[in-house]
């Protein structure tokens, strides 16, 4: 059978040192991504792998990463089996095969184009699993995506493309849309940017590197909403046996200097619902602001909350009548500092021993 010609360049033609790196490491018989997906497929493109020059510590290296990248992700899925999955810059990468998500996971593969026509024809179709041809900048693509989901973020060998004004408020537009979840990645500091610049690997493909994430904490501030819960080391000492004595004494030494540990790290936020924490937050300011409406009465007064976008204020009926009209016109008006598409619901609950206003408390 021919192959599949394969003409991408730059940062497209990046994704063909990945597969092609997880595809040589899946040959090894102690591989430990064993992804025969990125093999099969490397076998049936026709394009000169060995102008990429991968040597077995990249390799090893790339699968290491991957394989953190996909622990985080089954761990998630794992939680949450009704999820999403955002594999952004996804490239030629099989993290879908590998993880084989349960079906009530839907799987979005984001990439260029002429990057998501390559994977169509090299990868069969998979129910729930959608794939995504566009830049990841543009902010369109987002639309498709379903808001009201756990979402698990992943972005394997992308954060560098991205233009240092871009990464950021892609970051933030995710956290935005989304209802909560987390965003794994890895990230280089400037100091890992010009090593990976210098690697004549990477220079066959003449792609440009742009985003170095020098503190990880800054996208707490440019993302409002995510937090960093963990910072690792892809290169871990434990690994050190699987590349060459001079590549395994620089995973054993990475961990302990830390100007080396920012070269190239792996990161772990996580996000809660921004809607749902703003109507949290005006629902707090309502319920406040009831309680002083109401704050001459010694009835008990209550707010519940049974879902994000609906407050409840319960009060016995009796305390309900006694209020002054006026007063029961203000706490209606409190629905009004609740955010769009969000309830206050006025529950008059009666006591037992109100018996008689029973009926006609009744909503
Ligand atoms: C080094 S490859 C990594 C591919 C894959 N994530 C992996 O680890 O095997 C970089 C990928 O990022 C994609 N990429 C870079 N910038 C992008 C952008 N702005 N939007 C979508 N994809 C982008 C490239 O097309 C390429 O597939």
């Amino acid at each position: 059978m021919a192959g599949e010609k394969v003409h991408l360049t730059r940062e497209k033609e990046t994704l063909l040192i990945t597969v092609y790196g997880k595809a040589l490491e899946s040959r090894r018989p102690d591989s430990l991504l064993q992804d025969r997906f990125a093999d099969e497929a490397v076998r049936r493109i026709d394009y000169d792998f060995a102008r990429l020059k991968v040597d077995d510590n990249l390799a090893v290296s790339l699968a290491i990463r991957a394989k953190a990248l996909d622990d985080w992700t089954s761990a998630f899925l794992a939680m949450h089996p009704n999820a999403i999955v955002l594999h952004l810059g996804c490239g030629l990468d099989t993290r879908v095969f590998r993880i084989d998500p349960p079906p009530g996971v839907d799987w979005f593969d984001v990439d260029y184009p002429k990057v998501i026509e390559l994977r169509r024809k090299l990868f069969p179709p998979r129910d729930h699993t959608h794939l995504i041809a566009s830049s990841v900048t543009e902010p369109g693509w987002l639309d498709a995506v379903p808001g009201n989901r756990p979402a698990m973020i992943v972005a394997e060998g992308l954060t560098p493309y991205l233009a240092a004004d871009e990464g950021p408020k892609l970051f933030a537009r995710l956290v935005s849309h989304l209802a909560g979840g987390e965003l794994v990645c890895d990230a280089y500091s400037d100091l890992g940017l010009k090593f990976v610049r210098s690697s004549p690997t990477f220079r066959a493909t003449g792609a440009e590197l742009h985003w170095a994430i020098n503190d990880p904490r800054e996208l707490e501030q440019a993302a409002p909403g995510l937090r960093l819960v963990e910072e690792t080391s892809a290169y871990k000492p434990e690994h050190a046996a699987r590349v060459s004595w001079f590549a395994g004494l620089i995973f054993r030494l990475w961990s302990h200097i830390p100007a080396l540990r920012k070269v190239g790290r792996l990161l772990r936020f996580q996000f809660d619902d921004q809607r749902a924490l703003a109507v949290a937050s005006a629902r707090e300011k309502a319920a406040a602001k009831l309680s002083r409406e109401a704050g001459s009465r010694k009835d008990p007064i209550d707010t519940i909350c049974p879902c994000a976008s609906t407050a409840i204020l319960v009060m016995p009926i009796s305390a309900w009548r006694a209020i002054e009209k006026r007063a029961q016109n203000g706490l209606k008006r409190c629905a009004s500092d609740l955010p769009e598409g969000a309830v206050l619901r006025m529950s008059r609950v009666v006591r037992d021993t109100d018996t008689s206003s029973r009926a006609r408390a009744a909503r």
